[in-house]
């Protein structure tokens, strides 16, 4: 399995190089490209770590080297939002990386796993998609968008407010990745219940919780060792369906929701990327109500996205 992390220099990305060296399984290699030329020095710092995985580090203009032979690619380069910032308020500089990262992906491993971490999450997927088709290689079993850091956030706030431990609960979060599209469904978490008190502010805190790091970080930057736990969670997932080793989680995928397009959804993953597109399940009658609100924006994101490249 060959791992590749576009974006390795940033803060999730040394922090996902790093959990990536400690966890990925077997003789796995590691390739970490960024433009900042500490990268290979980033690669050479985590190589002193004795694990089983491999790993090299580039710079420079092109990530092919990077990119040559990947099984899984995960692209977590860009700017980050500062206080005051939306999500879409990255689109113009993100737009344009992820752009120019995703050519190359085409290119080089065009049957690679891609998974984007880099925001705006709910636009820069549609990007890709629409790029990966002019070239003639989309599988939409094969792209998506990381909204794991919505579980572990809903997962988090959920065992701290009903005093059980995390890693008992289990919440999906479908729709988007943007603080009017992510939902939370409390009403499938097993074995505990909620006040309409309680599912309202819980919601509230998941779908701001970025910008809860942003502005606690004061101009530092956004979400970073967090994610790149969510990111390294999806990374192995996404290397153990490769393996044979099925699992679901929710993702940002072009599903097959009434909703959208592009849909944050549970999906089984396997040897292929998405094995199957998983139904939403039961939806309280708020849950239902909410994402017939957030569709549309949902909707508006995703189009952004197409013209972008149209
Ligand atoms: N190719 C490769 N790397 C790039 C490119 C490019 N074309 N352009 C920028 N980068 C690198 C930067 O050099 C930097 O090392 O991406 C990295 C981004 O790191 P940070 O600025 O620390 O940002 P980070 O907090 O890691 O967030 C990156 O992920 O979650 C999203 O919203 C977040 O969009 C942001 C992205």
């Amino acid at each position: 399995m060959k791992v590749a992390v576009i974006g390795a220099a940033g803060g999730i990305g040394q922090a996902l190089a790093l959990l990536l060296k400690l966890r990925l399984p077997g003789h796995a290699e590691l390739a970490l490209y960024d433009i900042a030329p500490v990268t290979p020095g980033v690669a050479v710092d985590l190589s002193h770590i004795p694990t089983t995985v491999s790993i090299t580090g580039y710079t420079g203009d092109d990530p092919s080297p990077a990119l040559e032979g990947a099984d899984v690619v995960l692209i977590p380069a860009g700017v980050a939002r500062k206080p005051g910032m939306s999500r879409a308020d990255l689109f113009n500089v993100n737009a344009s990386i992820a752009k120019s990262v995703i050519e190359k992906v085409t290119e080089v491993c065009p049957n690679a796993l891609v998974a984007i971490i880099t925001n705006p999450v709910n636009t820069l997927v549609p990007i890709a998609a629409e790029i990966m088709k002019k070239a003639g290689v989309y599988d939409k079993r094969k792209l998506f968008g990381v909204t794991a850091l919505d579980v572990l956030r809903a997962e988090d706030f959920v065992a701290e407010l009903k005093e059980v431990d995390a890693d008992k609960v289990y919440v999906p979060v479908v729709c988007g990745h943007s603080a009017t599209t992510i939902l939370p469904l409390l009403s499938q978490v097993e074995g505990l219940s909620f006040t309409e008190e309680e599912i309202l502010s819980l919601t509230q805190r998941v779908q701001n919780a970025g910008t809860e790091v942003v502005e606690a970080k004061a101009g530092g930057g956004s979400a970073t060792l967090s994610m790149a736990e969510a990111g390294c969670e999806f990374a192995l997932s996404l290397v153990n369906g490769l393996m044979g080793k099925e699992d679901v989680l929710c993702a940002y995928v072009e599903g097959n929701t009434q909703y959208a397009r592009f849909f944050s959804q549970p999906v089984r993953l396997g040897k292929n990327g998405i094995e199957e597109f998983m139904d939403l399940g039961p939806l309280s009658d708020y849950e239902s109500a909410e994402l017939d609100k957030m569709a549309d924006i949902l909707q508006a994101d995703i189009q952004k996205g197409v013209d972008f490249i149209e």
